[in-house]
């Protein structure tokens, strides 16, 4: 899939749910409402799309949310894509905020997931559950040892929040080297109205780093991992930084990816609005032909990037849907 920019398309983020267990402030509206259960994929479709766009030439999947791991049965969804690991597909892994992976890590390992992201703003107990509102910390330690426990990679990823994390990223850093973990620094983007001014939190990548380098020695890496970060070698600890600045430095040249949502609507662009439907096809029968030709025009209409701009934040979302539509 070669997109009108010459960009191959190789990376599939999935969002199996919109649901999460956690309300983190500068995702969801506090009273969010989730969509109902018939609108969404069943696995067996979320599976077979996943398999048209194998066959496309995608060999990254990520599988996201709202929080991947809270829908019922998800194993089983690893458990077909992980059979086609190594026939065209090269790395199955997901985005989690980590709840749940006491209970889930040993069984993903042994699907064929051999990292995972994990969402972690904060080390400070208190603040963390602010923060997610209904999130537990200790849940989240106990999932990331377990995570380590089972062979997983861990990456960190954090929001960088001014007057929130900003005094933590040196704690951040310090812990992500004792275990081991890099750390990806995450832009907030105005995605859904989350009902307060994101511009009061947002912190720039390029002050965040400015302030970082400070104390710490980086030093830009050519680490790839096909996503958006921009890693840097953190000479003190052996680990990496990554910045993922949709802001301070435009990522989109060099995009790989497209989503798709539990509904099934395929968006080009996080950033971006257009999107194509793959529902109705799908459920009127479309064949697997019919689904790659959909597929492949829709290609033809990812733009050249997003349009986030944040001097614009205080007027609110930018881009209607929430993150956990799209799952980032
Ligand atoms: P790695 O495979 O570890 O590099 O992961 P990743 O960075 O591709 O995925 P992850 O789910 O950890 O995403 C981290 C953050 O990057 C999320 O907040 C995403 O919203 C953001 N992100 C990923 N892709 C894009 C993109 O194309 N555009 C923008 N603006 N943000 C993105
Ligand atoms: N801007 C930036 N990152 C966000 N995330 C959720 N909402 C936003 C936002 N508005 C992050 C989560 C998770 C990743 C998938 O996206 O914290 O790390
Ligand atoms: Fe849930 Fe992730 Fe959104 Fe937090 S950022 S509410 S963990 S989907």
């Amino acid at each position: 899939m070669i997109d009108p920019f010459g960009r191959a398309v190789t990376y599939l983020r999935v969002s199996v749910t919109d649901r999460c267990n956690y309300r983190c402030n500068y995702c969801m509206a506090e009273d969010m409402t989730f969509l109902p259960r018939k609108d969404l994929l069943t696995l067996e479709e979320l599976q077979r799309i996943c398999s048209v766009f194998i066959g496309l030439g995608v060999q990254k999947l990520r599988i996201t949310g709202g929080e991947p791991l809270v829908r019922r049965d998800i194993l089983s969804l690893f458990e077909h894509l992980g059979a086609q690991l190594g026939s065209g597909l090269d790395e199955l892994t997901l985005t989690t905020n980590g709840a749940l992976l006491d209970k889930f890590s040993k069984p993903l390992k042994d699907l064929g997931v051999k990292r995972v992201n994990v969402s972690l703003d904060t080390l400070d107990k208190t603040k963390f559950e602010e923060l997610t509102r209904l999130g537990k910390y200790d849940d989240v330690m106990r999932g990331i040892d377990a995570a380590v426990d089972a062979g997983l990679k861990v990456k960190i990823n954090a929001v960088a929040l001014k007057g929130i994390n900003d005094s933590e990223m040196d704690q951040l850093l310090a812990w992500c080297g004792e275990r081991g973990f890099d750390l990806s620094v995450i832009e907030s983007m105005p995605m859904g109205d989350i009902g307060q001014l994101r511009d009061d939190h947002f912190w720039s990548l390029e002050e965040a780093k400015a302030d970082i380098e400070k104390r710490w020695t980086l030093t830009p890496s050519n680490y790839q991992t096909g996503g958006p970060s921009r890693y840097h070698n953190i000479a003190q600890t052996g680990q990496r930084i990554g910045f993922i600045a949709p802001y301070s430095h435009n990522f989109c040249e060099s995009c790989n990816r497209v989503r798709l949502t539990c509904t099934g609507v395929l968006y080009l662009c996080l950033g971006q609005d257009d999107s194509v439907d793959l529902r109705a096809p799908l459920r009127e029968g479309a064949s697997d032909q019919e689904l790659r030709d959909i597929i492949l025009k829709a290609m033809e209409r990812k733009p050249k990037g997003h349009d986030f701009d944040h001097t614009r934040l205080a007027d609110g979302a930018q881009v209607v849907r929430f993150m956990n539509t799209t799952g980032g």
